[in-house]
């Protein structure tokens, strides 16, 4: 374990986040940070009372500011607003900007050293903004995005042939949003290739749901969006570091150079380790899959040259 991780945004994301760290016993520490008052100190002393009952000895606090969570081995932002039915992730682009560039300025003053996952959205943006503002290194920056996407499609595709998600290998890379890229190519069941076991219809079914994931859940809950596997993503990411598991997850990452493109955030196949980012697959992809990364990419570069840092 390591010694404190930070979650910032004590909402439905950013506290379930928060119980999932301190389950797991990933940090001795566990600070959730938000701007409402009363919010973060509530959730983490019930969070903290719930200890006893299910074993963990992580120690959650929540506040108002930053002094907590000083020297955060890892930091996790979910600060922001949510999706409400018919917004796509990009019609949040200027709140949570501004609210991102807050968070990213207090992390840097208090927490130089951190790991940040990014979880706001619209993600891909709002990973470039932290590391802007923050001038961190790629390395200890990196949007959580691919996880949930490809849990998702890993879910869809189990649930369809009746196996366990267990069995299910897949990656869906690409920006965080319509433009997503399940590689179809690379989805495999037991490394059985999936499209011996499912017509194309139907894979093709899965993908286009896979896509809209995100906006099916916004849908049912009307006044939020997903909270449940979005911060079981996150978590993934944060034991893949603490435990320094070098494990091969699907995240975006500050590309330079990988797969022919510089200076975005992309999701790409990433080893997660100790050191956070520490290193970048490039696997070869067809025609239709590369072309429709390149598309992704450009769904991304819109948005970025629209913010303002
Ligand atoms: N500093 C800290 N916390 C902030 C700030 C800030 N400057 N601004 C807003 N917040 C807090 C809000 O007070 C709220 O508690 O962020 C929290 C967001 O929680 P929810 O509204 O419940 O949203 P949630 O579903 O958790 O989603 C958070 O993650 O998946 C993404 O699209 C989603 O961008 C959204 C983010």
């Amino acid at each position: 374990m390591v010694n404190k991780i930070t979650v910032v945004g004590a909402g439905n994301v950013g506290a379930t986040t928060a119980q999932r760290v301190a389950e797991k016993e990933l940090a001795k520490h566990v600070v959730l940070v938000d701007i409402m008052e009363g919010v973060p100190q509530g959730k983490g002393l019930d969070q903290w009372e719930s200890a006893p009952i299910e074993g963990f000895d992580s120690r959650i606090m929540g506040t108002n500011g930053y002094d907590e969570s000083a020297n955060s081995d890892i930091v996790v932002v979910t600060a922001g607003i949510a999706r409400k039915p018919g917004m796509s992730r990009d019609d949040l682009l200027n709140t949570n900007a501004g609210i991102v560039k807050q968070v990213s300025e207090s992390i840097k003053a208090t927490s130089p050293n951190a790991i940040l996952i990014m979880v706001s959205n619209p993600l891909d943006v709002m990973s470039y903004v932290a590391k802007e503002v923050t001038g961190f290194p790629r390395e200890r920056v990196l949007g959580m995005a691919g996880v949930l996407d490809t849990a998702r499609y890993r879910s869809f595709i189990a649930e369809a042939l009746d196996v366990s998600v267990r069995d299910i290998q897949a990656m869906v890379l690409g920006g965080h949003g319509d433009t997503m890229v399940p590689l179809i190519s690379y989805t495999s069941v037991s490394g059985i290739p999936v499209t011996q076991l499912m017509s194309k219809e139907r894979l093709d079914a899965i993908v286009e749901r896979t896509r809209g994931g995100g906006a099916e859940i916004v849908k049912y809950l009307k006044t939020g969006s997903a909270y449940y596997a979005p911060s079981s993503a996150a978590v993934q990411m944060c034991e893949a570091i603490v435990r320094d598991q070098k494990r091969i997850l699907p995240c975006a990452a500050w590309l330079e150079g990988e797969y022919g493109m510089s200076g975005l955030f992309l999701g790409v196949p990433c080893k997660l380790g100790r050191a956070g980012l520490e290193g970048i697959l490039e696997v070869t992809l067809t025609d239709e899959e590369r072309q429709a990364l390149e598309k992704s990419a450009e769904a991304v570069r819109e948005p970025m040259s629209a913010v303002k840092l």
